[in-house]
């Protein structure tokens, strides 16, 4: 039926596309391998719901906003969907695994359900929804991603996002994502070199491999594979200039992984390695498996290996339970590993966690003022560390024009910190020297030395 002539002849009237992203970098790098499969069909990506034949949100589930967001966004459809009932409107993702045929009965107007196992089949479900004229829901848990990448689309030519695996097996008790991104499945090192070398044959720099607990890649593979052998392999590539690796667990992240790290020169002197809370009684109900004191001796382990490493945390305020004496912990957690940056997160339950059985007990006026305070407080701690490099030359890989001053040329150090200067011509792509002059607690201002 999907073949048959008459039936693609009519698709050809449907070809543009208009795709929204929420949540986290996989998402992202999900959202350009489905849009590199609609291009390979003949869609036309649009980026305005108005132009669109196909209107698709890739969502997220970690807390509740996110979700909220998504519905709020798919309720203002509802005119246009009565207006132009052939345009399809379609949830994919986190929320679309989580919720299912749910949204279907929330939002009858929505045409695709499609979890976080399917969008290799998004051109095929579309196809199913223009014959059947019905919904489409594609939920399978069992469904391996495997998607052959378009490697020619990707947001910039010198930098790309390689997922090397997917799910999470650590369950902790606050997170949804084990349960909507499934167990953890690692791709091979054979299938990742063989992305990264076509990456690098099309003008690629840096790559930031992606797992959702990346210290825990191999597991499951044949042999001892682990995240240093991959690091090892790749770091071996010529063409490359950096890699980067998120996100790091600290009960998953081994000091041999730490020492493998310090050897390889193209791997950057940075780890994204969420803490979540300074607190061992949080900790143990937040199920995460190590005690402040564990995460505190394993950077200062790390640092003593890589002298110039940076580090980034998350933390969740008001866990249930959470007293002003274990949020003080956190403060001092905090205030002793200054931190490059820290994204903090007020708690929010999740149906059918663990965490969800508690009593989310911290009124939201708590919950708001500790996230106030440690914004505020690693905001002085980003300030004092920046300031620290003035006066420095540092080493910059070109990303594009600064997004605050397209006059300007915007980059990132080895250790993660933004850095904007003036150039007289168009540097994208190439490793140049940068002296640093002025900071805040979120860019380095500096001045081009010379460019190799
Ligand atoms: N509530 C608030 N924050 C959460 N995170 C994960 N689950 C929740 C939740 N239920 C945060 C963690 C994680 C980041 C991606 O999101 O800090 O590291
Ligand atoms: Fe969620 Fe914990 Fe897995 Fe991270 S490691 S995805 S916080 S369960």
């Amino acid at each position: 039926m999907v073949n048959s002539p008459d039936f693609i002849y009519k698709d050809q009237q449907y070809k543009t596309v208009f795709f929204e992203t929420f949540g986290c970098q996989m998402n992202k790098l999900d959202a350009e391998l489905s849009l590199g499969l609609l291009q390979e069909e003949g869609y036309r990506i649009v980026d305005n719901v108005n132009e669109a034949d196909v209107i698709l949100f890739n969502t997220c589930s970690v807390r509740q906003h996110a979700e909220d967001k998504v519905y709020s966004h798919l309720g203002s459809l509802k005119t246009l969907k009565k207006r132009h009932p052939d345009v399809i409107v379609g949830v994919l993702g986190c929320m679309a695994q989580k919720d299912g045929e749910a949204i279907f009965k929330r939002m009858p107007h929505v045409d695709l359900v499609c979890g976080t196992r399917m969008f290799s089949r998004l051109p095929e479900l579309i196809l199913k929804i223009r014959s059947h004229g019905s919904h489409v829901l594609a939920i399978d848990e069992d469904h391996i991603v495997n998607v052959k990448r378009a490697v020619t689309y990707r947001p910039n030519i010198h930098q790309a996002f390689v997922t090397v695996m997917r799910g999470c097996d650590n369950f902790c008790s606050y997170c949804i994502v084990p349960y909507v991104r499934g167990r953890e499945v690692s791709r091979t090192i054979t299938d990742i070199k063989e992305e990264v070398q076509a990456l690098i044959a099309n003008g690629c720099k840096e790559i930031t491999l992606l797992g959702q607990n990346i210290n825990s890649y191999g597991k499951g593979l044949q042999g001892a594979i682990t995240l240093g052998d991959l690091l090892s392999e790749l770091n071996d590539l010529g063409g490359l200039d950096r890699i980067k690796f998120v996100t790091s667990h600290p009960a998953d992240m081994s000091r041999d992984i730490i020492r493998t790290i310090s050897r390889l020169e193209k791997v950057c002197e940075h780890l994204h390695m969420p803490a979540q809370s300074g607190s061992d009684q949080i900790l143990k109900r937040m199920r995460r498996g190590y005690t402040s004191t564990y995460y505190r001796e394993l950077i200062q382990f790390a640092k003593e290996l890589i002298p110039h490493l940076t580090v980034a945390s998350d933390f969740i305020v008001g866990f249930p339970g959470e007293t002003e004496k274990d949020f003080q912990e956190t403060v001092k957690l905090m205030e002793d590993m200054r931190f490059q940056n820290c994204f903090i997160f007020k708690y929010s339950p999740r149906t059918g966690t663990k965490a969800a059985e508690l009593e989310d007990d911290v009124p939201d006026e708590i919950k708001r003022a500790r996230n106030i305070r440690l914004l505020e407080l690693q905001k002085c701690i980003s300030l004092e560390e920046n300031k620290k490099i003035i006066g420095k030359n540092v080493q910059v890989l070109v990303e594009g024009a600064s997004k605050s001053d397209p006059n300007r040329l915007s980059g990132r150090t080895k250790q993660n910190h933004i850095v904007v200067f003036n150039s007289p011509r168009n540097l994208v792509g190439r490793l140049v020297n940068v002296m640093i002059y002025e900071v805040t607690d979120l860019t380095l201002y500096g001045e081009l030395k010379n460019s190799p």
